[in-house]
């Protein structure tokens, strides 16, 4: 087991974000993430990467709890979260978020930022621009790119596909299978919901911060009550 979440809860005062939800990651999967605004997806993604603390539970990576660690330190442990709306640094170039990608490594990332460049050649060609510049997607894959070299073993990303073109969110999923194709497996957090059970492995739907369904995503798809999950879902905070 890569990532064992046991009976979970975030708390922020009185809101119960999530609440004793049980996942599971096995080293390989896909795993999809799906439930309205405000079911606790990006609260549950947080708590796994050490940016909120949760009320109660456990995180196991690897069998080992991360409880009481750094985010940073969990990031040299092999898991990264790429954050709902990218967070790039858009005062810094291209070339230099990558860099900061790698601040975690002791060894020279010249050839893994190579790789990067060659798999997103539009990356290569603002390498010394501002990311500012980049478009929507541009920023997207430069968030995976910075993420890529943490090398990690699990990557978490919440709504990568927000706000972009069809084209896009087309060569963002195509992009997602070909990084699980090469080992690394993803927690994915979504409200493109057909994109994402069509790309996964396996599938967990929240309902206010409870589990309200989870197996198979060919199960999932195939589920007449996964549109119940979603009423009011389509009006978006963001
Ligand atoms: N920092 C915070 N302080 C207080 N309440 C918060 C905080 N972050 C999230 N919440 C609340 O916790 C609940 C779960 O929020 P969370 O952001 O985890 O949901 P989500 O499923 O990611 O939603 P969305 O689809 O809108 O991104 C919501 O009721 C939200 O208002
Ligand atoms: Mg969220």
């Amino acid at each position: 087991m890569l990532l064992e979440v046991r009976a979970l809860d975030v708390t922020y005062g009185a809101t119960r974000a999530v609440r004793g939800l049980d996942l599971t990651v096995e080293a390989g999967e896909i795993v999809t993430v799906l439930g309205a605004n405000g079911a606790g997806k990006s609260s549950l993604l947080r708590a796994v990467q050490g940016l909120v603390r949760p009320a109660s539970g456990a995180i196991l990576f690897n069998g080992e709890s991360v409880a009481g660690s750094s985010a940073a330190s969990r990031v040299s442990r092999g898991l990264v979260l790429v954050p709902e709306g990218r967070q790039i640094f858009t005062s810094l170039t291209v070339h230099d978020n990558l860099l900061m990608g790698a601040y975690s490594r002791r060894d020279d990332p010249t050839r893994e930022i190579d790789h990067i460049y060659q798999r997103f050649p539009n990356l290569a060609r603002r390498r010394d621009m501002f990311a500012s510049v980049l478009s929507g997607g541009e920023q997207q894959m430069l968030a995976i790119g910075r993420a890529l070299l943490s090398r990690p073993k699990l990557m978490m990303l919440d709504e990568p596909s927000l706000g972009l073109s069809p084209l896009l969110v087309r060569a963002l999923f195509d992009l997602i299978g070909e990084l699980n194709r090469d080992g690394l497996s993803m927690l994915l957090v979504e409200q493109n919901t057909q994109m994402a059970l069509q790309c996964a492995h396996r599938a967990y739907v929240l309902e206010l911060g409870r589990l309200a369904m989870s197996g198979p995503a060919a199960d999932i798809l195939g589920d007449p009550r996964i549109a119940a999950a979603y009423l009011g879902s389509s009006e978006r905070r963001h």
